[in-house]
């Protein structure tokens, strides 16, 4: 039996500029999806995930073949199609089809942008491939959950899968087509705290969204793209020195162009400032925004007391730095 964990992220700067070629930047958090896999000699796969949460909703299937909570099936369905496409593309790897026994547990909310359906991949193909004897290495890793990633959604960057198996924080650069992932080593630790509420519209419409007004008056939106690209690499620098003082300047105005974008959302606006009045350093929505999550440099209660005023919820979250682990090697 093997049980392997992987991390999620945040984008801490660049969110959308980066789909107009601007740099990002991700840190993968000390919150995990964890896998694990035991071999079956039946040829059947069995999959439990007790605990896929969908924005703060506990959801929990199979518990002794019953349903025990409220089940967002949709949430469910969609968080096994990516445990799915990640056996095939582990069995694909290995030459092999062996039935397992699959445990897949969250600490972070499925589909709330902290990459969880990344995480699931990673873990998923790490777990399967060691139960079964045999090795990886992480860039072959990434690149198969990155497949699984394409394939479930249609079309993914390689960020989230990048970040979950090698955690850190990277510097995501666009490049014709391909995204190019630099390493970057913060001055300090960076305590955040993740606030979260559901999130009413996808990635993908979002993304479609800004396109169409970018179509539309590109002489607005063009300089706030460029904008965000610049906070970004200050945020970058700022980071590097440790300098959390600017890091959470260039985060309230980060937000402040992702709001002028139209991607923020009125509960996510009053997480935000709310975060700030308690104390916070900084804070901003992180990923696709319309609901979902935003983050807060921080590490005081009142700061999470003030997100769950507004109906947040709370993650407290630090850096990872190993990303995808096996926790019990042999
Ligand atoms: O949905 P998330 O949290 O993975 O964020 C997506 C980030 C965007 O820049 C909006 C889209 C992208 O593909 O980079």
């Amino acid at each position: 039996m093997i049980t392997v964990r992987a991390p999620g992220k945040v984008i801490l700067y660049g969110e959308h500029a980066v789909v107009y070629g601007e740099p990002a930047l991700a840190m993968a958090i000390n919150k995990y999806v964890y896998v694990t896999a035991k071999a079956r000699d039946d040829g059947k796969i069995n999959i439990n995930a007790r605990d896929l949460r969908l924005a703060g909703i506990s959801v929990t299937i199979l518990e002794n073949g019953e349903v025990v909570a409220r089940t967002d099936y949709g949430a469910v369905i969609s968080a096994l199609s990516y445990v799915k496409r990640a056996i095939e593309v582990a069995m694909g790897y290995i030459d092999k089809k062996v039935g397992v026994d699959l445990m897949i547990q969250s600490e972070m909310p499925v589909g709330a942008g902290l990459g969880t359906s990344a995480a699931v991949a990673v873990a998923t193909i790490l777990a399967y491939i060691k139960e079964l004897g045999y090795d990886i290495d992480k860039r072959e890793l990434a690149r198969l959950a990155w497949q699984v990633e394409k394939d479930v959604q249609g079309a993914a960057s390689p960020t989230d899968t990048t970040m979950a198996t090698f955690g850190g924080i990277m510097y995501v650069k666009p490049e014709g087509g391909n995204a190019i992932m630099e390493p970057v080593k913060p001055g300090a630790n960076i305590p955040l705290i993740i606030g979260y509420t559901p999130r009413v519209s996808t990635t993908k419409d979002l993304v479609a969204m800004v396109r169409r007004r970018y179509e539309a008056m590109r002489d607005v939106i063009e300089p706030i793209i460029r904008s965000i690209g610049i906070i970004t690499r200050k945020g970058k620098e700022a980071l590097e020195r440790g300098d959390l003082e600017l890091m959470g300047i260039l985060m309230n105005i980060n937000h402040g162009l992702l709001d002028a974008l139209g991607v923020s959302t009125r509960q996510l606006n009053e997480m935000v400032y709310a975060a700030r009045n308690a104390g916070a350093l900084g804070s901003k929505l992180t990923g696709a925004g319309g609901g979902g999550c935003m983050i807060a440099i921080s590490d005081r209660i009142e700061v999470e007391k003030a997100i769950e005023l507004i109906g947040g919820s709370v993650l407290r979250a630090g850096l990872d730095i190993e990303g995808a682990r096996v926790l019990n090697p042999g």
